[in-house]
C-alpha cells in the first residue's frame, strides 16, 4: 500500500492555538498522532468522538461522482467536528485532498479525466482513504506550481470562499470581467488560513480589500493583496473601518 501523505494544515495549527485550554487539543493532537504512524486503507468515525482504521470495501463509482486515488490529506478542524458529532458513524473521515483521477462518472460535467491531478473537497464521502469520491465540481486540476501537499490543504477553504464570496454575495468569478467601481468588502481575520485566500480571490473579483489582523501579520495580508489592514485588538477598530469605508459596508 502507497503512503498516503498527510498534511497538517495551519488551520489545525489554528485551532490548537484557540483551544489550547481546553479538551480539543488532546483530540486533535491524538488524531493527528494517530493519523502519523501508520499507513491506512481508510479512516472511519468507528463511534461517536473516535476514529479508527478500518478496511473497507472500496466504493464503486456513481454517476456524477470522480473516483481519486488519494495521493495527500489536510487535517481540518471540522474532521474534529465530524467525528465528534456531525458525521455518521461508520462514514470515512475527512474532507481536504488530492491525488490522481481514477475514474469519472458518465454523468459528470467537468473536464476531469483519468490521470489528472486534482484536489478538492470530499466531505459527502470522506477522504481519508486509499480511494476517495468527490462529487463532480467538487475538485480542480492541480496548478503546475503546487505540490500535492500543498494542493490538498485548499478544498475546504476554496469550497468556503466559493460558497460566501460566490454563490452568497454573487461577486464576479475570477475569470470573469472584474467589478469596475471597487466596491469595498471586508475580510474578517484577514491571517486567517481562510482569509488569505478570501483576500486573493476578492481582489480577482475587483474588489477594494478592508481587513482585520494583528500588527505581526500586517506584511502577510498585504503580500496576499489587502489595501487596508486594520489591527482588530484597537477599541477604535470598528469605528475607524466604518470611517474608511464611509459606513458603504452592510
Ligand atoms: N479552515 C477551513 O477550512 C474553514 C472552512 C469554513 C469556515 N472556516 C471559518 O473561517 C474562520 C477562520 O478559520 P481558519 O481555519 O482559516 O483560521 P486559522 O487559520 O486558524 O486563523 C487563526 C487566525 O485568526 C485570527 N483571529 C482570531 N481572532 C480574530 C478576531 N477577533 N479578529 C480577526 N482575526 C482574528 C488570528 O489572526 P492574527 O494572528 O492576525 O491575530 C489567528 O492567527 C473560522 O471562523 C472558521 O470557522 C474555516
Amino acid at each position: 500500500m502507497d503512503l498516503i501523505k498527510v498534511v497538517l494544515s495551519p488551520l489545525v495549527q489554528g485551532l490548537q492555538y484557540r483551544h489550547k485550554h481546553s479538551q480539543s487539543i488532546h483530540v486533535v493532537n491524538h488524531h493527528i498522532k494517530f493519523m502519523l504512524e501508520f499507513l491506512f486503507e481508510s479512516a472511519i468515525i468507528k463511534e461517536r468522538g473516535i476514529a479508527a482504521l478500518a478496511n473497507i470495501e472500496e466504493q464503486a463509482i456513481r454517476l456524477d461522482y470522480i473516483k481519486i486515488r488519494t495521493v495527500a490529506i489536510a487535517i481540518n478542524p471540522t474532521d474534529l467536528h465530524h467525528t465528534s458529532g456531525a458525521g455518521v458513524v461508520g462514514s470515512i473521515l475527512g474532507c481536504d485532498i488530492s491525488g490522481v483521477v481514477e475514474e469519472v462518472g458518465i454523468q459528470c460535467k467537468s473536464d476531469a479525466e483519468k490521470g489528472d491531478y486534482v484536489y478538492g473537497n470530499s466531505l459527502e464521502d470522506g477522504a481519508f482513504a486509499e480511494f476517495a469520491l468527490v462529487r463532480d465540481g467538487h475538485t480542480a486540476k492541480m496548478p503546475e506550481n503546487l505540490s500535492f501537499e500543498e494542493a490538498t490543504t485548499l478544498g475546504v477553504g476554496v469550497t468556503t470562499i466559493g460558497q460566501s464570496l460566490y454563490m452568497t454575495m454573487k461577486l464576479p468569478l475570477p475569470a470573469e470581467l472584474p467589478l469596475k467601481d471597487r466596491s469595498f468588502l471586508l475580510v474578517c481575520g484577514g491571517g486567517s488560513a481562510t482569509g488569505t485566500l478570501a483576500i486573493q480571490y476578492a481582489k480577482l473579483s475587483g474588489m477594494t480589500v478592508v481587513t482585520t489582523a494583528s500588527p505581526e501579520n500586517l506584511e502577510l495580508v498585504k503580500s496576499r493583496g489587502a489595501d487596508i489592514v486594520f489591527d482588530y485588538h484597537d477599541p477604535r477598530c470598528s469605528h475607524l473601518i466604518k470611517e474608511y469605508t464611509k459606513g458603504t459596508l452592510h
